[in-house]
């Protein structure tokens, strides 16, 4: 893994969005895997502008968002479809049959599952994979455990997760206790992964930077991808 440390969060937010602009530029019909939470938003506000600029034109891009929380449906402002919506998807010219996130409400949990695993072979995987990183290490909602998990599935949240997500909601008991994730081997086939982390990730881009692999860190695993760059904002 290639670790670019850049000075701040604005920096890594225009690197980002300039990778992401490079590859729908070189391919304008790509497979983009797409991260929520604090650290991308940036980037995603860069890649609005350079849409507004008239520099990007989505509309043979598709999507794939990494989770979402179970329980939580298209309209609710905790869940990460309507992340999407907010920070990106709504002022871009994504056509809406190309979105895709994981249902938080569906009924039959495997078959959701395994039919977004299925989406993303028929789309022919995903070229380019955004990230964030958990401070447990977890990429996702891949959270540390005895093993790595391959596909899409139903994810039990850590403390530790719902202890940093409590944030985005009323209160620590209103965070979902589960999720769909996309699995760790269906992170790994995309075919470029960018990883961004601001400065309150220093403790595990340090452990990251040592070359041990173990599933009680999953984002140690990226060690073994081909093409993966994480930025670093020291400062952010
Ligand atoms: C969310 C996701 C998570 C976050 C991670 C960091 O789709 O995949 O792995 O990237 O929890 O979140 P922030 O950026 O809020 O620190």
């Amino acid at each position: 893994m290639n670790i670019i440390n850049v000075k701040n969060y604005q920096t890594l937010s225009e690197i980002a969005a300039a990778v992401i602009a490079a590859q729908i530029i070189k391919k304008p019909d790509s497979v983009l895997g797409l991260a929520t939470g604090s650290t991308p938003e940036g980037t995603y506000k860069n890649l609005v502008e350079m849409y507004r600029d008239g520099i990007l034109d989505f509309s043979k891009i598709t999507t794939f968002n990494l989770d979402e929380y179970c329980g939580l449906g298209k309209e609710d402002p905790n869940g990460y479809f309507y992340f999407m919506m907010d920070k990106l998807f709504s002022y871009v010219n994504i056509p809406r049959e190309n979105i895709n996130v994981p249902d938080g409400t569906a009924k039959d949990v495997d078959y959701e599952c395994a039919e977004y695993e299925r989406k993303i072979r028929r789309a022919n995987g995903i070229d380019l994979q955004l990230l964030g990183v958990g401070r447990n290490g977890h990429i996702g909602f891949c959270e540390p455990d005895d093993v790595f998990y391959n596909e899409t599935r139903q994810v039990n949240l850590t403390e530790s997760t719902i202890e940093a997500n409590k944030r985005f909601f009323a209160s620590a008991e209103e965070v979902p206790k589960t999720a769909i994730s996309v699995g760790i081997k269906t992170i790994m086939s995309a075919r470029e992964i960018l990883v961004l982390a601001g400065q309150d990730k220093a403790e595990i881009v340090e452990k990251l930077k040592s070359n041990i692999c173990s599933p009680r860190i999953p984002a140690s695993i990226l060690h073994y991808h081909p093409n993966c760059t994480m930025i670093f904002a020291e400062n952010a």
